[in-house]
């Protein structure tokens, strides 16, 4: 069996001499499988527990990945494992206290998406964090394929001129067994629908390489799920710098899709996956006039003729990870810390603000007093259709 296959501890590798950072995995559900792969193997991890309140999966989890140190509470997890790091694969509505106890307790959290359920829980676990750590960031790791890297240093170069429309689809299928999982579809429990579940990776895209956003006028509709929460959500978000970008988030749609768009002055950048692009997913079409900037900038496959792109990593877990990693090396703060998070959850706060409200909402209306604040659904158990 190769080094980094399942069944294979995950290797500590210490490129520097430096310690491993010692990482320990509370819920061991389906996500938590990911995170163990995506950690085997990298250089300065080493994963040393895990808990979860479900003992055989605990059991099976640690069996997979030869875990010894396995607990039914978190507690008990960080009083034995003395983790440096906690990646928290947990339902939603457990991020916020689980991620104070670590933080309490002088451990990092590496969470989830959505990393809590509301601005409010965020803001409180913001007192919790030093600038050396510990410190809590998110998991978003659409941003962390190299054309991501490619396309935000790009945008800021000026070579692609002035933003003008996005289009951010996130445009994917769940039948109706998937919400029986009790804590799915509920306001209280995952904290909203597809605009907070799924389409919140694109968004976090999309706010990446554009920025802030200024103004949301949006929609959300329950058209065919039986859930609390919308299964559908449609939004025109203007940004700070002027572009305008059309936001779509399903659980509605039987051809899947995640497709992000972005229409420059000199060109179109556009990438079409579904749960992870690699760069050969993206495309790039120069404005007339712009061909050569454009495509020496970014080169494209051109059937064995011209220059090419070399490829680079993947978006996924393991390429957020190794940036998470490089950051400690470095002493620096991880990338996707709390106030950047924060961006995001604001964006997703804002939909559902002018969804429910009414309007057009500006960041300046999510403050403390705001309805969506404190919840994403704005206390707005009105919204029934
Ligand atoms: N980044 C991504 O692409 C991605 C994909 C899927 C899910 N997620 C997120 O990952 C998180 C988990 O989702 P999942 O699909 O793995 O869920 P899951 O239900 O499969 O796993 C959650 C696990 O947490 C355990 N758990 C519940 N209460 C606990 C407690 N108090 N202490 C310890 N463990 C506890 C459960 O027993 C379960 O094993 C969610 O926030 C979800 O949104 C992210």
């Amino acid at each position: 069996m190769q080094p980094g296959q399942a069944g294979q501890p995950v290797q500590p590798g210490q490129p520097d001499g430096a310690p491993p950072v010692r990482i320990a995995i509370a819920g061991t559900g389906n996500i938590a499988g990911v995170h163990a792969a995506a950690l085997r193997g990298l250089p300065g991890a080493e994963l040393v527990g895990a808990a979860d309140i479900d003992r055989p999966r605990l059991a099976a989890f640690g069996a997979e990945h030869r875990l010894t140190d396995l607990h039914t509470d978190l507690a008990g997890l960080l009083a034995a494992a003395q983790p440096d790091l906690v990646h928290l694969c947990t339902p939603p509505a457990l991020h916020f206290e689980q991620a104070g106890q670590c933080l309490a307790a002088g451990a990092s959290v590496l969470a989830e998406k959505p990393p809590t359920l509301s601005l409010r829980e965020l803001d409180l676990l913001a007192d919790l964090t030093r600038p050396g750590g510990p410190w809590f960031a998110t998991v978003f790791q659409h941003r962390f394929g190299s054309a991501a890297g490619r396309l935000r240093a790009l945008a800021g170069s000026g070579v692609l001129g002035r933003p003008l429309l996005a289009i951010c689809h996130t445009t994917w299928f769940r039948d109706q067994a998937y919400f029986d999982v009790p804590w799915r579809g509920r306001w209280q429990t995952e904290g909203g629908g597809p605009t907070m579940g799924h389409g919140i990776h694109q968004m976090d895209l999309l706010r990446y390489v554009l920025g802030d956003w200024a103004e949301i006028s949006a929609i959300a509709r329950r058209q065919a799920r039986r859930t609390e929460t919308e299964d559908l959500s449609m939004a025109h978000v203007i940004f700070a710098s002027g572009a305008a970008a059309s936001v779509v988030n399903s659980v509605l749609s039987p051809r899947e899709e995640s497709y992000l768009r972005f229409d420059f002055e000199h060109g179109t950048v556009e990438v079409s996956h579904l749960y992870g692009y690699r760069d050969e997913d993206w495309r790039v079409t120069p404005a007339p006039g712009h061909e050569q900037a454009v495509l020496a900038a970014w080169p494209q496959p051109t059937a064995g003729r011209g220059p090419q792109s070399p490829a680079g990593p993947p978006s996924g877990h393991r390429a957020q990870f190794a940036a998470v990693l490089a950051a400690l090396r470095d002493r620096a703060a991880p990338p996707v810390t709390l106030p950047d998070s924060r961006g995001t959850m604001s964006l997703v706060a804002g939909i559902y603000a002018s969804a429910f409200g009414g309007g057009l909402v500006r960041p300046a209306d999510l403050g403390p007093a705001a309805p969506c604040y404190g919840r994403m659904d704005g206390l707005a158990p009105g919204w029934e259709q």
